[in-house]
């Protein structure tokens, strides 16, 4: 334990960071250990971590000093923010900063910034079609990310830039699941088009960072992006139908219609939806399939996402 070099991970308790706490503890000859960060060390999530073997201490990212004490002698740092938490990027950003300084302040030598576009180098504030949101930003949970980016950069912090892609696990927990319409048939519905759209196991987004770290310095600086596959939504369609052995249909709808949803958060999920059909192919091409199996060979697919989770999926 003690010659191995420490991961520090954000946010260990949920998606991303649970995902490569668990990598970590799955290659105990791998050379790293797993410092599971938490508001609550007392919580049963952490409690499970710890019980499965990581060290577990508390950090909150809206308390710098607590992740200077949470980083102090750890090797690396996976960084991540709960946006969806709070709804707002002014607060993302501030969040992402306080990572950034406690990370530099802590001497780590290699972070993950989990990060995304900002949707606003590809769609400036003047254009008009999707609304501005919040006064400055397309994709709010979009932009604050990778606004943040060169707060890591100039402070000189060994970074890398990890893209993330939709999590499918959203069919289960974040109300995306396939629901009937009127005749009784199960539909999915997505502002997508007939564009490939770039999705993951959540739990993969943590096994390849651990990729990425044991890959080391050939990644500090890079943008790295990531996906289990990029699929249309007929194409999802199609995976839930094969599993769920009844017929799900692609509900295909105007951005604007999503967005008139009315749900928290359904405008910038719109305008995200949108943003990513409009430029489906640069969303694919910074998301090579090859890489991430590269840095985790066991990346699942769709079909194999949906066998291991089909039960979990609530039909509405
Ligand atoms: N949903 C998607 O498809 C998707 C795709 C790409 C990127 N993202 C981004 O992923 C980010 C969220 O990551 P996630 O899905 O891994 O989160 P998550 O599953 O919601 O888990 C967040 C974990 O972080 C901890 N946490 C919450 N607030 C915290 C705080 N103030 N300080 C320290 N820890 C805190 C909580 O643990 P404790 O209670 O134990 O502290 C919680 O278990 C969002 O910013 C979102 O935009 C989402």
């Amino acid at each position: 334990m003690a010659d191995k070099k420490i991961i520090a991970v954000v946010g260990a308790t949920g998606q991303q960071g649970s995902g490569l706490v668990k990598a970590i503890l799955a290659d105990p000859a791998g050379g790293f250990a797993a410092r599971a960060i938490t508001r609550d060390p007392n919580s049963d999530k952490a409690r499970e971590l710890a019980r499965l073997g990581a060290e577990v201490v508390a950090g909150d990212v809206d308390d710098e000093e607590s992740l200077k004490r949470a980083f102090a002698g750890a090797y690396g740092a996976y960084c991540v923010t709960f946006y969806w938490a709070h709804m707002s990027p002014e607060k993302e950003k501030v969040e992402a900063a306080a990572l950034a300084r406690a990370a530099k302040a802590a001497g780590v030598k290699h972070v993950i910034w989990s990060t995304l576009e900002d949707s606003r180098k590809w769609i400036p504030l003047s254009d008009n079609r999707m609304p501005t949101l919040m006064e400055q930003y397309k994709v709010p949970h979009f932009d604050a990310k990778g606004e943040a980016d060169q707060i890591f950069t100039s402070l000189g912090v060994p970074t890398t830039f990890l893209l993330t892609s939709f999590y499918w696990d959203n069919f289960i927990y974040f109300g995306m699941g396939p629901k009937k319409g009127p005749d009784g048939v199960l539909g999915i519905t997505l502002p997508l088009g007939g564009k490939k759209f770039p999705g993951m196991a959540s739990e993969d987004i943590g096994a390849c960072a651990y990729g990425i770290f044991k890959g080391g310095e050939a990644y500090i600086g890079k943008r790295v992006g990531i996906a289990g596959e990029h699929l249309t939504g007929a194409e999802m369609a199609a995976g839930f139908s094969k599993a769920l052995g009844q017929t799900v249909r692609y509900n295909e709808v105007d951005p604007a219609v999503y967005r008139s949803f009315g749900f928290p958060g359904a405008d910038d999920l719109g305008n995200m939806f949108q943003f990513n059909r409009d430029f489906a192919d640069m969303f694919c091409a910074a998301r090579s399939l090859d890489v991430s199996r590269t840095l985790n060979p066991r990346l699942k697919t769709f079909s194999a996402w949906l066998e291991e989770n089909k039960k979990r999926i609530p039909l509405e």
